[in-house]
């Protein structure tokens, strides 16, 4: 690779923490003097960001790892990031023998070092932590591809362990940011523009700042009250460490966006037990309990895994009465995929895959039903959106509720609304997923 004209594609899979590192890992390729193509084909470095939650995620990277073994040449190089780099390690490199580099989330503050490691020729270089980095992956700069709306990392890996996860062998022990870093990010960003910040980690509410100086729900309020931002969101929440002042945050700071994803996974106190969760149904409800006696509507969603080992029929009718019970805006389900690495591996797994497809389709209905009377809650109400862009086949303008709700309005105005702008709408029609209106 010449140094004056280094290229480099970057293709990402997985969760928002994957989106956001790969915005990372751009600034930081930047900021070496390599250049972001396109085309895989007119790149020198190919770099493929991967997750590994689930078995198909996994396979999706090896399939496009074979596509990619069509483009070797002498002088490009193929390097693997992310959850499948860090789980697979050095064996990447016996699949697919043209691939370079390999490495994972918790060793990306290296990877200046690991670029020339690749630039002077050596074939087989490896960032891989097994757990033992306290560093956090700090960028002078972050190329975010949304001008408004930009993700802020406060706290990296996992230490919780949940018996079917991946996650805390491929990202690494827990560790936080300082809040004083955190909020020169969040200033920064607002003083380029952005009005709306999402806070990401695998479990947002074990930070600890590590000058000691704000609990979560204070930070949160702190990034909530930098001038100029209007909108603050948060994911993912551990139910065992969500506290309540972060409720009570949510209600006294107006720009603390009205949604909490709170993931369940499962409702019965067995299996979560099973699942080590360190929470029992009881407990979660608490906490949902908290959320809805909020002074303003805060909007619920979750995660659940249908058919972990030994989940009976009576465990998962205890799923879908907690759905019942909590009315949540949205479920994300998915069905229970068994694990490198993980304690639940090696459980006994009775269940017939058919049987858990049917419990999955069954719970996405009954969802399906509790969206279309929760959306239809909204129909005559004026929503504050702001507007990401344009739905094309529709015509519509496309925007986004405080409570992340999507909503497609109309105007009659001859000239649309800038992307990023904050307007109100009037919800005149809703669907399970969506509400539709016309501007204000
Ligand atoms: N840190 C978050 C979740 C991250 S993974 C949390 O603690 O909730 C996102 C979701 O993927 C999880 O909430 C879980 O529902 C799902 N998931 C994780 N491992 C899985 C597996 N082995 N099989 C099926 N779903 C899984
Ligand atoms: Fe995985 Fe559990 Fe950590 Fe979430 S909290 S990332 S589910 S181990
Ligand atoms: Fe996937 Fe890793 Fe995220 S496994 S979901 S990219 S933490």
């Amino acid at each position: 690779m010449s140094a004056a004209g280094k290229t480099f594609y970057l293709e990402t899979f997985g969760c928002q923490m994957n989106v956001h590192d790969s915005e990372k890992v751009i600034g930081t390729l930047v900021s070496q003097g390599y250049r972001q193509v396109e085309e895989e084909t007119a790149a020198d470095l190919i770099l493929y960001n991967t997750c590994s939650i689930r078995d198909k995620a996994e396979q999706k990277v090896f399939h496009r790892l074979q596509d990619y073994k069509k483009l070797f040449v002498e002088g490009k190089r193929f390097g693997v990031l992310g959850c499948v780099a860090q789980q697979e390690g050095e064996k990447i490199f016996e699949r697919a023998p043209y691939v370079s580099l390999v490495a994972g989330s918790a060793s990306y503050h290296r990877l200046p070092e690991l670029l020339v490691q690749i630039e002077s020729g050596e074939r087989r270089v490896t960032g891989l932590d097994d757990r033992q980095t306290e560093q956090t992956f700090e960028t002078e700069f972050t190329a975010r591809s949304n001008p408004h709306r930009g993700y802020i990392t406060i706290i990296e890996g996992c230490d919780k362990f949940c018996a079917y996860c991946v996650v805390p062998y491929t990202r690494g022990k827990e560790r936080s940011r300082t809040s004083d870093s955190v909020l020169a990010e969040a200033r920064a960003m607002a003083d380029q523009g952005y009005t709306d910040i999402q806070l990401l980690g695998q479990n947002v509410n074990s930070y600890r700042d590590p000058l000691g100086k704000k609990s979560f729900a204070e930070l949160l309020t702190a990034v909530a009250e930098v001038t100029g931002i209007r909108r603050v969101r948060f994911t993912t929440s551990h139910p065992r460490d969500f506290t309540k002042d972060i409720v009570d945050a949510i209600e006294s700071v107006p720009s603390l966006c009205d949604h909490v994803h709170l993931p369940v996974q499962s409702g019965s106190s067995r299996l979560l037990k099973a699942m080590l969760r360190e929470y029992t149904r009881e407990q979660y409800l608490d906490r949902i309990a908290w959320i809805k006696s909020a002074k303003r509507p805060i909007s619920m969603t979750t995660d659940v895994i249908v058919g972990f080992p030994g989940e009976t029929a009576e465990d998962f009718d205890e799923s879908l009465a907690l759905l019942e019970h909590v009315q949540y805006d949205g479920v994300f389900a998915f069905k229970y995929s068994p694990r490198p690495n993980t304690p639940a591996l090696h459980l006994a797994d009775p269940i017939p895959d058919e049987e858990k497809s049917l419990r999955l389709q069954a719970l996405l209905e009954r969802q399906r039903e509790i969206q279309r009377v929760n959306y239809a809650k909204h129909v005559g109400q004026r929503l504050e959106v702001m507007v990401e862009g344009r739905n094309t086949p529709r015509g519509q303008i496309v925007g986004r509720s405080s409570q992340n709700k999507t909503v497609n309005f109309t105007t009659k105005h001859p000239i649309a609304p800038a992307t990023g702008s904050y307007l109100h709408v009037e919800i005149t029609q809703s669907f399970p997923n969506s509400l539709v209106g016309v501007m204000a």
